[in-house]
């Protein structure tokens, strides 16, 4: 399905730990449509992922980068400018990890060092890659920046813990940011909020597996899976949705505005049928 949609420009991805991650399936796609760019995540997820593998397949460079350093921020970019030879027409800001929910802490029971750190890794690491770019003078015009979103920044979803508070930031950044960078080099910055995909950070989450089925039977068209995350992506890259900005885009098969749904209906159905049968 490759339609030469990003030829000729330039980008950062961040986030690809393995085949799963959501910016590895949009680094696939991206070179496909025709784009190049430099790859980029966490020190440490280079030792544990596969990142040099998707690299070799796309032509691309890696440069190692917490997104919280703003040092680490300014050395990639300026090693990107570099590989690339110009500047920058797209962003993918696809991280996120909270150490309350990886080491299982209770919402009631938090550690506010590790919630910092949630906000920080999560949600204010958008900011400082917007705020580099910015001081840098990266960004070619009518480029566009998007981070990954979930649904949990607007509704409780209990096991999401403080990656809700973290989404919320993200998407209140892109808001804030999206207009200075409007205004400053006709850049567009949006979030997409995302349907529960099976990823590393996805499955994280406390009954993820259960959730996943809940929001696909919710969802008139189902859970949009990675593949139709990246496609959305390449869009959003495209000169298509340029004057698309400062939104919070729902990419969840129809989920956020559904009330109720027959499946779920027919699903609670068989479960009281199967309670009477066993009664
Ligand atoms: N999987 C889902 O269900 C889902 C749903 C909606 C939104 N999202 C969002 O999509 C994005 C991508 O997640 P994913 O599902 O592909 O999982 P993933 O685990 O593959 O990706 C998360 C990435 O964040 C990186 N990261 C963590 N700390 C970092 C740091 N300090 N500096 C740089 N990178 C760091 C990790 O190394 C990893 O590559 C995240 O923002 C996530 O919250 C995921």
């Amino acid at each position: 399905m490759a339609n030469n949609l990003l030829k000729g420009k330039r980008g950062i991805i961040f986030g690809a730990l393995d085949e799963k991650s959501i910016a590895w399936v949009t680094a696939e796609r991206v070179f496909e449509e025709g784009g190049r760019f430099v790859l980029t995540n966490a020190p440490i997820a280079m030792r544990m992922g596969r990142i040099q593998e998707l690299a070799e397949r796309c032509e691309s460079k890696v440069v190692p980068a917490d997104a919280t350093s703003i040092e680490d921020i300014e050395n990639l970019y300026k090693e990107s400018m570099d590989t690339l030879g110009g500047n920058i027409d797209f962003i993918l800001h696809s991280i996120g990890m909270s150490p309350n929910v990886r080491k299982g802490r209770d919402y009631g029971d938090l550690n506010y060092e590790w919630f910092l750190k949630t906000l920080d890794v999560s949600g204010i690491s958008f900011h400082k890659v917007m705020q580099v770019a910015e001081k840098m003078d990266i960004m070619n015009e009518w480029g566009s920046i998007v981070a990954l979103s979930y649904i949990a920044a607007q509704r409780t979803f209990p096991d999401y813990s403080d990656m809700a508070q973290a989404k919320a930031v993200l998407e209140s950044i892109a808001r804030s940011y999206g207009y200075r960078m409007a205004k400053s080099k006709k850049v567009r910055v949006n979030t997409i909020s995302q349907s529960p995909t099976i990823t590393t950070a996805g499955t994280g989450v406390t009954g993820f597996d259960v959730f996943f089925e809940f929001a696909d039977k919710m969802s008139p068209l189902g859970n949009a899976d990675a593949l139709a995350c990246a496609n959305y992506i390449i869009a959003m890259f495209s000169d298509f949705t340029r004057m698309v900005t400062m939104q919070n885009l729902m990419h969840d098969g129809g989920f956020s505005n559904s009330g109720i749904t027959h499946e779920v209906v027919e699903h609670l159905r068989q479960i009281e049928k199967l309670a009477e049968n066993a009664g």
